[in-house]
């Protein structure tokens, strides 16, 4: 095991991450705030706080104009653009499209997205998807008579059985929405195949990759889908979403909007003032991965989008040996049922999201118990209906979430698991 306060090997002391984050300093009463509802949101870096105010500060303006803080901001809007092309790894920045978070800008490309489609058509949704990646196109397909076909996942593997993927694709697919990884579970899907299959019959697919984006480099490129979505609150940025589109695709759909908006990519996307703070704060998250990742390749350090590739690959190794931890510390509480993956030699295959009920507590008493120690966790379903649904935990109260990012403690970890032995016993 990791001694409390150091990643593996190679990298950073974790005390120089974690003073980036002053809301981590904060205690109630002498006790200190365990964050443990990262899934949710996760806190926000100084850097980022900084840049934002700097924005409001000095650059506040709309974009377009001749005078400066007109250039201004519109050289910050770029910079956010050209940051977030680097994380995606996307061929342009065109093709990159801000809005108010993942599921408002899921719901507004739906709308464009369902122009293309006839009844009949069909869709594929999953029952691990959490409902931002659902409802939208429910209620696309009541709009205009489509076809919903349903990917279910195994209830004790929590994946997918691809072959099931097989069956369900036919001649009449034309969307797949599938999720990166799994607010529930923690399960990450194998997107590249999901999206070759759906490729395959020529089906677009449209990939919500909130929960994948904290943990695992987001390459778009090398997942090959159509379009993908995320959220930069959860990475250590400010209420944000972003999503990227293939440009042959988006090139081709009728963008709503106004009629003085701009015609062109990405702004035909992007109805009404963006929020400039929040892209200026998004972009800051991402130079935070990439600062991590410079400082861990030293001279070699490389591009943007190789120094953020070498900061996942580090941080999420360090966030497995946490999870780790307290799967096993779960695992060895009596009545406690992890309700995603736990088998280590798994464990690239989940984030470090844990999900867990407990035989006779409900979740709601145990994550108020945790909350009464400074240990902050989600219950509930979390929007994951359908995978809530599956599991048969929606009507006894969901789970107890404990989500992990790479700011946490292996310390932190155990203070939890002692808290839930008490509170148990
Ligand atoms: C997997 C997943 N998708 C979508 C969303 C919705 O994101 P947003 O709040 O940006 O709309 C969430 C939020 O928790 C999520 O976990």
């Amino acid at each position: 095991m990791l001694p409390a306060n150091k990643l593996p090997e190679t990298l950073l002391d974790l005390d120089a991450i974690r003073d980036q984050f002053p809301s981590l300093a904060e205690t109630d009463n002498g006790s200190p705030r365990l964050y443990f509802d990262n899934p949710a949101g996760t806190q926000v870096s100084r850097r980022v706080v900084e840049r934002m105010s700097e924005c409001l500060l000095h650059g506040n303006a709309n974009i377009g104009g001749y005078f400066k803080t007109s250039e201004l901001a519109g050289a910050l809007v770029d910079d956010a653009r050209s940051a977030m092309a680097d994380f995606f790894n996307a061929p342009s920045t065109d093709e990159v499209i801000f809005g108010q978070n993942m599921t408002s800008l899921t719901l507004h490309m739906s709308r464009s997205i369902g122009r293309y489609l006839k009844a009949g058509d069909e869709i594929v949704l999953s029952r691990m998807d959490h409902d931002a990646n659902v409802e939208p196109w429910v209620l696309l397909a009541r709009d205009h008579n489509l076809k919903i076909r349903w990917l279910p996942f195994d209830t004790d593997s929590f994946e997918f059985d691809l072959s099931i993927f097989d069956e369900i694709l036919s001649e009449r697919t034309r969307l797949v929405c599938v999720g990166g990884a799994s607010n529930l579970t923690g399960t990450i899907n194998d997107i590249k195949s999901i999206c070759a299959k759906a490729r395959d019959v020529g089906a677009w697919s449209y990939i919500d990759a909130v929960q994948s984006a904290p943990h695992i480099a987001t390459d778009v490129q090398d997942l090959g889908c159509d379009f993908l979505v995320c959220s930069a609150y959860k990475f250590f940025g400010p209420h944000q979403g972003i999503l990227w589109g293939r440009r042959e695709v988006l090139e081709g759909l009728d963008p709503y909007k106004v009629r003085p908006a701009p015609k062109e990519l990405p702004w035909c996307f992007e109805p009404g003032t963006q929020s400039h703070e929040g892209l200026v704060g998004t972009g800051a998250a991402v130079d935070y991965f990439a600062e991590i990742g410079a400082a861990l390749a030293g001279t070699r350090a490389g591009t943007r989008r190789e120094q953020i590739v070498t900061a996942f690959e580090h941080l999420f190794e360090y966030e497995k040996s946490l999870a780790a931890q307290l799967i096993a510390g779960l695992n060895d509480i009596p009545g406690i049922i992890v309700q995603g993956i736990t088998s280590p030699d798994a464990f690239d295959r989940r984030v470090p999201t844990v999900s867990f009920t407990h035989s006779s507590q409900r979740p709601e008493v145990i994550a108020e118990a945790l909350a009464g120690r400074n240990i902050f966790v989600w219950n509930g379903h979390n929007y994951g209906l359908e995978p809530a649904k599956a599991l048969g935990l929606l009507e006894s109260g969901g789970v107890v979430r404990i989500g992990i990012v790479h700011y946490n403690t292996s310390g932190e970890i155990d203070t939890t698991l002692n808290a839930l032995e008490d509170i148990l016993n």
